[in-house]
């Protein structure tokens, strides 16, 4: 099974990014983290960033690619139709992740637009978000 990790804006600046919300560790300490994650769970991870909309848009379109998907949109989850719109179109398993308790944060982070074309959010977990996504993606069988 090959599960698509797709993360987006401003997560390439973890560790140096607001460290009381999203801690000390860096991108590359969340990358190794899910590779390990991943092999104790026998599934194979691809995990990608960018902080550009188009470039997410594209990586959830290519579905033929994976078979279940894991998305951190970051900022772009509270205002993005078009993540929204690509996700919509792919009938695979599919779980947003945040670091953070997006529900405890200020009220702009509470509109979840790109979470209504998933299966499932795992939130406020720091990293341990993207292990409950992997655990539930597995537990799916596919
Ligand atoms: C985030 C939460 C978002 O509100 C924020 O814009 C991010 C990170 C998280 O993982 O907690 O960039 O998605």
């Amino acid at each position: 099974m090959k599960v698509r990790i797709i993360n987006g804006p401003n997560l390439n600046m973890l560790g140096i990014r607001e460290p009381h919300i999203y801690g000390d560790k860096t991108y590359g300490d969340l990358v190794a983290f899910l590779h390990d994650a991943a092999s104790d769970l026998d599934v194979e991870v691809e995990v990608l960033q960018s902080n550009s909309e188009g470039d997410i848009i594209g990586f959830v379109q290519a579905f033929d690619d994976y078979d279940a998907l894991i998305i951190n949109p970051a900022g772009y989850s509270h205002t993005s139709v078009a993540i929204l719109d690509a996700l919509l179109l792919v009938d695979k398993p599919k779980v947003e992740v945040h670091l953070s308790d997006i529900d405890q944060r200020e009220d702009f982070r509470r509109v979840k637009l790109t979470a209504k074309g998933v299966n499932r959010v795992c939130k406020g977990g720091h990293f341990n978000s993207y292990l409950s996504a992997l655990t539930w993606i597995k537990m799916q069988n596919i």
